[in-house]
């Protein structure tokens, strides 16, 4: 078997609490990675370094675990820069949008969409995304559903099926038919290329009813919930997310003092082992890309909440695939220290996804792994839209740039 050793890091981010450094980061210094059959094999000191087959050295940079993007919708056709130049100009937001992106999917043979999904893929591992969570929801047939959970899981195990995105034009007048749709052939064809099920749960498209209909189908058939919730004004999907065990409430950007209790009562279960805890995922990108307030990820941290980062990547609100970015936003904008904006990209999108074998720079963990062209972590937000990625270690591999 074949060994690489990462050696002469210069601050090593392992997220172990209690691990190394104060804080959440579990920051070693001066450490050195041995990674063995695409997992982390060792951690420790550089002058304790074991031998190995192969050697990377990382010249004194920081290393941090490949970051975990939680949220991505990147099965589409078409863009939607006109809609965004006429944000820019003072329209605003509305979801409304969604429905011309449907239009172009539909539209679009299986072959485009890949592309699409694969060069996005790709753009976003080279910005240091190890892992990536992939909605459907810009079909929204039966069969256009189906084939784009096929196209994402071809790239990632974490596909999530969004067939509740909005009720579609032709079922405009008729939405208890269109969820009876999703509940029943939609979600039988969906449901083998699935991981997870969500639904936006909004004024506009789907009420707490149906949002709690469907995703109490997904739930019956195995798959976990996570819900698009409380984005574009105040609402009912945190707590009804809550309420259905879900791995991740997204967006939370008006939140009342209910929803903050709400969320900061959940919390693992250290007797049984299983992770109970709903995260709460901020997608700074959505607020930057539709000029709306950002959440106060401050309030949810001091109310005790674990806090996930991620893109929203997708054509409408927000058209970044960058956790670079979204760390910056994060720090500068909704008042997260760089550690916490760091551990919430990578750690709290592990937890958003009920992962432990990611996020984490450990034994027996997957060696996913950024180092950067910086000395600390703290870069990442100092230094916004500066490529400070220099390599990117997946499953053990180094990328090719
Ligand atoms: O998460 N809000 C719902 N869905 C996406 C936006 C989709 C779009 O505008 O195309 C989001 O922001
Ligand atoms: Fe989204």
């Amino acid at each position: 078997m074949s060994s690489l050793l990462v050696d002469n890091i210069g601050e090593l981010v392992t997220n172990l609490a209690g691990g190394g450094e104060g804080g959440p980061l579990g920051i070693r210094r001066r450490a050195a990675l041995l990674v063995e059959a695409g997992e982390v094999a060792w951690v420790g000191p550089a002058r304790d370094a074991p031998a190995a087959d192969r050697r990377i050295d990382a010249e004194g940079a920081a290393v941090l675990p490949g970051f975990v993007d939680s949220h991505a919708h990147l099965v589409f056709a078409g863009d939607r820069a006109a809609e965004f130049a006429a944000r820019m100009a003072g329209q605003p937001y509305t979801g409304g949008g969604i429905r011309t992106t449907v239009g172009a999917t539909r539209a679009a043979t299986d072959d485009e969409l890949r592309v699409t999904v694969r060069r996005l893929r790709g753009e976003a591992l080279r910005q240091g995304t190890t892992t990536i969570e992939i909605k459907s929801g810009y079909g929204l047939t039966v069969a256009d559903e189906a084939r784009s959970l096929r196209i994402a899981a071809e790239v990632t195990p974490e596909t999530t099926f969004l067939g509740a995105h909005v009720v579609p034009t032709e079922y405009a007048d008729r939405p208890d038919d269109y969820v009876g749709l999703v509940c029943g052939p939609m979600l039988a064809a969906a449901a083998p290329h699935a991981r997870w099920i969500d639904v936006f749960c909004e004024r506009g498209a789907f009420d707490i009813d149906h949002a709690r209909a469907i995703l109490a189908c997904g739930q019956a058939v195995g798959l976990g919930v996570r819900v698009h919730a409380n984005q574009l004004g105040p609402g009912p999907g945190v707590q009804l997310g809550v309420e259905l065990g879900a791995a991740s409430v997204d967006h939370c950007t008006h939140l009342s003092d209910a929803d903050l209790d709400a969320l900061a009562s959940t919390r693992m279960d250290w007797t049984s082992g299983t992770e109970t805890t709903t995260v709460a995922t901020l997608l700074p990108g959505a607020e930057f890309s539709t000029r709306s307030p950002y959440p106060d990820a401050r309030r949810l941290l001091d109310a005790g909440v674990t806090v996930a980062l991620a893109t929203d990547c997708n054509p409408g609100s927000s058209y970044t695939s960058s956790m670079p970015f979204c760390v910056a936003l994060a720090v500068r904008e909704m008042r997260m220290t760089p550690a916490e904006a760091v551990w919430a990209a990578t750690a709290g999108g592990a937890r958003a996804l009920r992962r432990d074998d990611v996020g984490v720079l450990r034994p027996g963990a997957r060696a996913d792994l950024i180092i950067l062209d910086a000395p600390s972590h703290l870069h990442l937000a100092y230094r916004p839209g500066v490529p400070l990625i220099r390599q990117v270690l997946h499953n053990g591999v180094p990328q090719c740039r």
